[in-house]
């Protein structure tokens, strides 16, 4: 059994011009152990997912169908009190911007206390401040930042308190978004390092949210590539180092300059997103589509499942075109 299993998750945010629904349709699921990446330009619903996932949507955002199952349970028809049992015990997760939002009157110490505190009754202070000392020698801070306030450390330290805070209770998955994006290129790689270390050491699972693609595909076992609210292709990293199925997942490869290979112009994608309140009829990328066919314009693209990954894309799917064509007496 999957540790995580995403079916046909939809979620509806609400818009002075209607409801829309920024995760339409996404299916996915996580393995023990494994670093599942979500990519897809701004605003296609990766942080949504996330949100979902971890119960974090606030406003106007709503889950309004399909099934998120966590160790077989599922977790979309838990209460809210239920749902705090798995917090930060069983699910935790690391913002972009958490580094900013520990709390800047309270030491580094009574931080990571309080979040043990909070979810292991009975601990003593002694106990606790035992154990925030280990979760900072976890990563590699030095045990005298635990008296310092936030606001005394460097961006990179506190993005360690806050993936300290994270992995206080042991939880079997770190939902990262973005969670090195606003540190330099040398913090970050020391960060990223250390998540694959405690990783291995731990074997929780990520859902690893980045704009940074290279660096996903160095250390994800396999991606997911959302386009519009809706998930194009999911490919192992092999797969998507050899050449990704989808077109919009070869496009997006293409804005990047090549890790190893040899420099060539980027390409990149022409045209911008469609309007998730009145999305397109057929495929939503079909308007920036190299290789797009007449049924993409009105028939929505199948699904096609191999060894190494799921695709969504007519191109893959003459069978079941034909049947959509049967079906619809053309
Ligand atoms: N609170 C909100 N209320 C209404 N619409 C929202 C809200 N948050 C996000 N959206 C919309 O939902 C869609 C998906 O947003 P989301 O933040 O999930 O994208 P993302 O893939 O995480 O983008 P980015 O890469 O920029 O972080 C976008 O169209 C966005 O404008
Ligand atoms: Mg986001």
């Amino acid at each position: 059994m999957s540790l995580l299993e995403v079916r046909d998750l939809q979620i509806e945010y609400s818009s002075a011009r209607g409801p829309f629904n920024a995760v339409d349709g996404v299916s996915f699921s996580l393995e023990r152990g494994e670093i599942f990446g979500l990519a897809g330009e701004s605003g296609c619903g990766k942080s949504t997912t996330a949100y979902g996932i971890g119960r974090l949507l606030r406003g106007s955002a709503r889950v309004v169908g399909g099934s998120i199952r966590f160790d077989g349970v599922e977790l979309t028809g838990l209460s809210d009190a239920q749902f705090d049992t798995y917090r930060w015990a069983r699910i935790s997760i690391v913002l972009q911007s958490a580094m900013n939002n520990l709390n800047p009157v309270m030491k580094v110490k009574d931080q990571l206390t309080d979040a043990i505190f909070a979810h292991r009754k009975g601990v003593s202070r002694a106990d606790a401040l035992r154990q925030a000392a280990e979760l900072m020698e976890l990563v590699d801070l030095p045990k005298d930042r635990l008296e310092r306030f936030p606001h005394e450390l460097s961006g990179g330290m506190r993005q360690r308190v806050v993936i300290a805070m994270a992995l206080a209770l042991r939880p079997e998955l770190i939902i990262m978004d973005e969670p090195t994006t606003a540190l330099d290129v040398i913090t970050q790689k020391g960060i990223i390092d250390k998540i694959i270390e405690l990783k291995r050491t731990f074997g929780f699972s990520v859902l690893f949210i980045t704009h940074d693609l290279p660096l996903m595909l160095e250390i994800c076992d396999r991606v997911g590539v959302m386009y519009a609210g809706q998930m194009a292709e999911i490919a192992t990293r092999e797969r998507m180092l050899a050449g990704a199925r989808h077109p919009y997942t070869q496009g997006l490869l293409r804005s990047f300059p090549s890790l190893t290979g040899p420099r060539v112009r980027l390409a990149g994608i022409t045209g911008s997103t469609p309007d998730l309140v009145a999305p397109p009829q057929g495929c939503r990328f079909r308007d920036r589509c190299l290789h797009a066919l007449p049924a993409c314009g009105s028939v929505a693209p199948p699904v096609r499942s191999e060894e190494d990954g799921i695709v969504s894309c007519h191109l893959y799917a003459k069978e079941e075109m034909r049947h959509e064509a049967v079906a619809a007496g053309r």
